[in-house]
């Protein structure tokens, strides 16, 4: 774990979030948050400066500082994966916050840019990809994969096996049956239960969940 200071990238909610998380439960100072100088509204966020993104390799360099994209789901996570990528261009090391109260068995993998909160369970040999968010309360069980840029809101039960797939959503209190695969660009909507693995770009809702007719990837208004 690094102890350089960070710099948290966005000004809405799921940004002062993350100011709340790293500040007051991970060893990590937050120095400040940056965003695109078209958004920046007001010059400081909880007490801290919020300086233009187009200005951060000079105002505060990738080897004195780490950064964290603090995007939510939009555009099935394409939002967030952009500014990921580019803060990795510019030489930044991204930082993952894990929960104090989160359980994570000795031998899960976590990539970077992660968000796991608070009463997440991953059992062991469970492995979560780069751009991660994992919202509050979710069981993630044995030798699951989480691939890269997937958001899962809360009490969501994944059982073992399992694989969700890079860039899908996953919303609140979904379940998948174990050694279900679910495809690239999904949409699980609330309370879905997922017996079957799915196809790519699907928009799954009910019990048990059933494709709708709509592209995931309009549906949540993707444009890459
Ligand atoms: C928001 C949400 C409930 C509604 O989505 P929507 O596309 O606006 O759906 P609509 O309200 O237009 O409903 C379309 C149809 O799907 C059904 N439907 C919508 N959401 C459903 C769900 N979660 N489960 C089962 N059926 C659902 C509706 O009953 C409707 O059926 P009908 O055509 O027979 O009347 C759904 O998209 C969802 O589950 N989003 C995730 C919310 C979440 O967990 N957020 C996390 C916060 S971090």
């Amino acid at each position: 774990m690094t102890d350089k200071p960070l710099i948290i990238i966005g000004n809405g909610e799921i940004a002062e979030m993350a100011h709340q998380y790293f500040a007051y439960d991970s060893p990590q100072e937050v120095a400040a948050f940056a965003i695109g100088a078209e958004y920046l509204k007001e010059a400081t966020l909880a007490g801290l400066p919020v300086v233009p993104l187009e200005e951060i390799a000079a105002s505060h360099p990738p080897d004195r500082y780490d950064a964290f994209v603090a995007i939510g789901d939009g555009q099935l996570n394409r939002i967030r994966r952009r500014q990921f990528d580019a803060m990795k261009a510019l030489g930044y090391r991204l930082a993952s916050y894990v929960s104090s109260k989160a359980f994570v068995w000795r031998n899960v993998e976590i990539g970077e840019n992660c968000f796991i909160l608070e009463h997440n369970v991953l059992q062991p040999f469970t492995k979560v990809g780069d751009n991660v968010t994992l919202w509050s309360g979710n069981h993630i069980g044995h030798r699951t994969v989480i691939e890269d840029d997937v958001f899962i809101a809360s009490h969501v039960v994944v059982s073992g096996f399992c694989r969700i797939g890079r860039s899908s959503f996953v919303g609140v209190n979904a379940a998948f049956a174990p050694h279900v695969a679910v495809g690239e660009d999904n949409f699980i909507g609330m309370s879905a239960v997922v017996t079957a693995s799915t196809e790519p770009d699907g928009v799954y809702q009910g019990h048990p969940a059933e494709r709708r007719s709509v592209s995931a990837r309009r549906y949540c208004r993707v444009r890459d």
